[in-house]
């Protein structure tokens, strides 16, 4: 299948140049910055990202753009532009103050390919603390603004062109366009990515690749292992068994309501109810990744125990999906950190690892398990930790305090669903607190835990804003808990942006 190749220098709107480019049915790779595939023949065109580094800075990245310039079409955003400037003969300085925000585009050269469709005054947006102040010989000036006469150049001999600004953000109004101008016009991308063929192409090389041989999966009621479950599901039908461990610090009626929809996708799931366990090895225990540990711990080994059972299983299918992937590796292709969430296994039982979501973004996950009718409660659910509620309940977790705090849970999850807020927020949940409050409730006087409602909008959980819910529907959910839930008498609701605060407390 065709596809760009994103260079990454480590800036932090690579990923959305990926999906960006994926928008426009476009298969791409985003690889270290001197990682390119040299002798890959589905290549048709090569992106260069932005960077935090200036291309003078002694340790900036330089790779030898030799075999990629007049091979392929080139795209340069930012420190990209820059970069093939400064290669080039051109001259790249600080330009004393960073440049942030809206600009508008002028001076657009008629005709050129790049901008095609899009006109003079159109919104762009600039974030860079260097200017392109001269470009290289054989190069021409295609369109400026206001404060950069250099903001788009390209080369007068080669397919190859620089941008100053950012047209994978979403507040470059023509930057979806220019983007589509440079992978299909100029690349000459035939759009053949899309949900329906990536489930037929992975399906017919899951049937190639396993053969008659079992899967083991861990399902977790979220959508990345549970449309890994069905994509296999689709592929080796009852070769795969999944098993779906209860850790007991789940929403209210979850395992049950998660597996009757496992059984309705026809999936094969061994569910595990370990709740006990992890109650009972949780006790005592206040420190929030003591927690964490004891958790994954125990989870690694009920998973393990059952996982065993399973005697001639040969794969373990992860729902690794590619953001993990790109976070695992850093700009110079080292692997940081481990993304295999059920430690020690595959090589305890000899098993190879399986993850047809590698390369899917968040949003095609969504779009691949539409596409293979999984009901959207299953799609559209809210991201939840692994290790559940615990994180949810500061101090000791026991099972009281999961009671009330499930019961919380649900009335405010359930009234997000029944006002139409639940999709317009990325994340809601209930906190409890350890401390007790005065309350009065008929004659009597109470003294009893506080819930704090948390709700977030977000794009990606690294960053993240408060959602600024209606009056009347908190105040709706308030009553409800104070009036329905024994154990609660106040209702509190975070107001703290990420950062500096955290979406979890813990
Ligand atoms: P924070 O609290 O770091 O959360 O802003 C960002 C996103 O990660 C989720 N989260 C976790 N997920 N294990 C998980 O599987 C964890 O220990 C964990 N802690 C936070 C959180 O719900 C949010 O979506």
């Amino acid at each position: 299948m065709q596809k760009i190749i994103i260079l990454n220098f480590g800036s932090q709107t690579t990923q959305l140049i990926g999906r960006r480019v994926r928008e426009l049915n476009t298969f791409c790779e985003i690889v270290p910055y001197n990682r390119f595939p040299q002798d890959d023949p589905d290549v048709i065109g090569v992106i260069l990202s932005g960077s935090p580094l200036s291309v003078y800075d002694p340790d900036s990245f330089q790779p030898d753009l030799s075999g990629i310039i007049g091979k392929y079409p080139v795209l340069g955003i930012c420190y990209g532009a820059q970069l093939i400037s400064y290669r080039y003969g051109g001259k790249v300085e600080s330009a004393g103050t960073r440049e942030y925000g809206r600009a508008h585009l002028s001076n657009i050269e008629e005709g050129n390919p790049l901008f095609d469709g899009i006109s003079d005054g159109s919104v762009v947006w600039m974030s860079h603390g260097d200017s392109i102040t001269a470009i290289p010989e054989g190069y021409r000036t295609i369109a400026s603004t206001s404060s950069v006469r250099n903001a788009a150049f390209q080369s007068c001999s080669e397919k190859v062109w620089g941008v100053q600004f950012h047209p994978e953000v979403f507040h470059t109004e023509c930057g979806l366009k220019l983007l589509e101008n440079f992978v299909v016009g100029i690349c000459g991308s035939r759009c053949e990515w899309s949900a329906q063929s990536f489930v037929d192409s992975t399906v017919a090389e899951l049937k190639q690749q396993l053969g008659s041989d079992r899967v083991i999966l861990g399902l977790s009621g979220g959508v990345d292992s549970t449309v890994t479950a069905v994509l296999l599901n689709k592929a080796i039908g009852s070769n795969l068994t999944c098993i779906f461990v209860n850790h007991g610090l789940l929403r209210k009626n979850e395992f049950e309501d998660v597996m009757k929809d496992y059984e309705v996708l026809g999936l094969n799931v061994i569910g595990v109810d370990a709740s006990p366990l992890f109650f009972k090895e949780l006790e005592g225990v206040t420190d929030p990744e003591q927690k964490r540990k004891i958790i994954g711990r125990l989870f690694v080994e009920v998973f393990n125990s059952e996982a065993q059972k399973i005697e001639d299983a040969k794969w373990l299918a992860q729902g690794t999906i590619y953001p993990d992937r790109i976070e695992s590796l850093n700009i110079t292709g080292k692997v940081i950190k481990s993304h295999h969430n059920v430690g020690g296994l595959p090589e305890k039982m000899h098993l190879q690892l399986c993850e047809p979501l590698k390369w899917l973004f968040k949003d095609e996950v969504r779009r691949v398990g539409r596409q293979m009718g999984i009901p959207e409660n299953l799609i559209s659910r809210h991201p939840f930790p692994g290790p559940g509620l615990a994180v949810r309940i500061l101090g000791e977790v026991t099972p009281e305090k999961v009671h009330i705090l499930q019961e919380a849970d649900h009335i405010f999850i359930q009234a997000l669903r029944d006002w139409k807020l639940y999709d317009q927020v990325w994340q809601a949940g209930a906190i409890l607190l350890p401390t007790r409050t005065v309350g009065v409730m008929g004659d009597e006087r109470t003294y009893e835990h506080p819930v704090v409602l948390r709700a977030v909008t977000s794009t990606d959980a690294m960053t993240a804003d408060w959602a600024d819910l209606p009056r009347a529907f908190l105040s709706e959910v308030s009553n409800n808990i104070i009036n329905k839930v024994k154990g609660v008498n106040r209702v509190c609701y975070d107001i703290s942006s990420k950062p500096p605060a955290t979406i979890e407390w813990e």
